[in-house]
């Protein structure tokens, strides 16, 4: 190693784990990805990786993965790009250069699950100054659909900026901080894209869809609707943009393990108006694409920026 090398080394961030029990384990097998240390090299697959995208649907990841591809001219015209967790149903996972794409799920146990497998892969690859950025949709507070937003602090539904997660029987409390200086990073790439309106606020992230997040429209509701506007104008005046249901523990599992980590999630409707998602299929679509444009713009640059400085 020269001293170039040796000085970068030396200042790369790596992924952690907090797990005396797994030095003692012969092999550590990540069923929901359906990988394991003893079955495939985890280090030759994944040891490059330095951005991680997360998303709920395997299919809009899939579509991820083919966009950043085009945008990095990493295309390649004999492969249809394989789920590299294809022996399971349970996630998505595709990989291009640097970018890996992981399918999560719905909901903090799905993301969570999902996280503790992701974080274990990317500390058995030995993978070092990893981004890590959930892609999602939420519904917004005051905001006009379509917008994306770029998280400043996950709240719970008491607008308080927590994850409790029950070990043992007891309550743990977990601080849900996000990268700040990748917020903004976000947000100066958004300035120059200049193509749709982004904010950072608060994103407020429930345990469900519907009574969770103060919805008339699901099978049971105890409350009125002046009851529900009370409320999201309370969140509102918290400064929360926008509900959704993996943020908190996202936000607090990558805390934990070292990743800068951003959320970005464009907003399909203003809760404040409504609560069906009533827009057409092609309106729900496009806004979608919006926080991959964004993150996908994000990585270019960054990617282009360290081209520069090594050549
Ligand atoms: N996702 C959510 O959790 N809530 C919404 O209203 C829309 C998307």
């Amino acid at each position: 190693m020269d001293s170039k090398d040796e000085g970068s080394a030396l200042c790369s961030s790596p992924v952690y784990v907090h797990n005396p029990h797994l030095d003692a384990l012969k092999e550590d097998i990540l069923y929901h990805f359906s990988l394991g240390t003893e079955t495939h090299n985890l280090q030759d697959m994944f040891g490059d990786v330095k951005f991680v995208c997360v998303g709920g649907s395997p299919w809009r990841m899939k579509a991820f993965t083919e966009y950043i591809a085009a945008e990095l001219g990493m295309e390649d015209p004999q492969s249809e790009y394989p789920n590299i967790c294809a022996g399971t149903d349970r996630y998505a996972m595709y990989k291009v250069g640097p970018v890996l794409s992981v399918s999560h799920g719905m909901g903090i146990p799905s993301i969570a699950i999902m996280l503790h497998e992701l974080i274990k892969l990317l500390y058995h690859a030995k993978c070092t100054d990893v981004t890590i950025i959930r892609i999602g949709t939420s519904g917004g507070v005051g905001l006009e659909p379509g917008t994306v937003v770029v998280t400043k602090q996950s709240v719970d539904p008491t607008f308080q900026p927590r994850f409790e997660q029950v070990i043992l029987g007891k309550t743990v409390v977990r601080n849900t901080d996000l990268d700040q200086s990748l917020a903004e990073d976000l947000l100066q790439c958004n300035k120059e894209l200049n193509q749709f309106k982004t904010v950072v606020g608060n994103t407020m992230c429930t345990l469900d869809f519907y009574e969770g997040q103060a919805r008339l429209d699901g099978a049971f509701c105890s409350y009125t609707e002046k009851d529900k506007q009370e409320y999201l104008n309370k969140a509102q005046e918290a400064g929360v943009c926008n509900i959704e249901m993996e943020s908190s523990v996202f936000a607090a599992m990558c805390k934990l393990s070292g990743l800068r980590a951003a959320v970005v999630c464009v907003t399909l409707l203003d809760r404040l108006k409504g609560d069906q998602l009533g827009s057409s299929h092609e309106v729900l679509h496009s806004y979608q694409q919006r926080p991959q444009i964004l993150v996908g713009y994000y990585i270019k640059k960054q990617l282009n920026a360290k081209a520069a400085k090594d050549s």
